[in-house]
């Protein structure tokens, strides 16, 4: 039995973590999408919302699970005797540093493998941050999130970013 592991920040899940998990889901028997902590970014969803989000994009998909972990990505690997970590590349802008992780990922852990899938084109810019940029001043993200999150997502962001407007309003004398 195969497990792979498609780390990421899944801050939220978007269409195109959901299609690179889709496609490793036909190729392996289990995939775990894992929400993992990365050190440079500040992420808006707590990692159990994370977790639960790609819980419901992926339920129809019997061979995915999700986790949350706070520790190395290697570690992760190791414990659960995964064969490799499988990741999306998009534009050459991500290669440099997924490119840096999977060497540093193979030095602690050799025994398994990063293998990347080349995304969609239409997902090629696709990504979480310009998601939440969108969602927090009420534009559609429909295109880019799966339907089941759309909901959870929109009304999550517009509700931070209206409470920010009003904590950052000075009350007249
Ligand atoms: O979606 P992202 O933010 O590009 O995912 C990056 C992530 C979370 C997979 C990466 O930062 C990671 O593996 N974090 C866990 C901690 C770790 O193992 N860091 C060393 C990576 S070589």
């Amino acid at each position: 039995m195969a497990t792979v592991i498609c780390p990421g920040s899944f801050d939220p899940i978007t269409k195109g973590h959901l299609d690179i998990i889709t496609r490793a889901s036909r190729l392996f028997d289990n995939v775990i999408a894992l929400v993992a902590i990365n050190a440079n970014k500040k992420p808006s969803f707590s990692p159990e919302e994370r977790a639960e989000m790609i819980r419901k994009a992926t339920a129809h998909l019997p061979n995915v699970t999700a986790d949350t972990y706070e520790g190395l990505l290697a570690d992760y690997v190791r414990e659960k005797g995964a064969i490799a970590i499988v990741k999306g590349l998009r534009a050459m802008s991500d290669f440099e540093y997924e490119f840096q992780m999977a060497l540093t990922n193979k030095r602690l852990v050799p025994e398994a493998d990063t293998i990347f899938l080349t995304t969609k084109a239409e997902n090629m810019y696709l990504n979480s941050s310009l998601v939440k940029q969108v969602a927090s001043f009420g534009g559609n993200i429909s295109d880019f999130v799966p339907p089941e999150v759309l909901g959870d997502i929109r009304e999550r962001l517009y509700r931070q970013k209206k409470e920010e407007k009003n904590q950052g309003e000075v009350t007249p004398k």
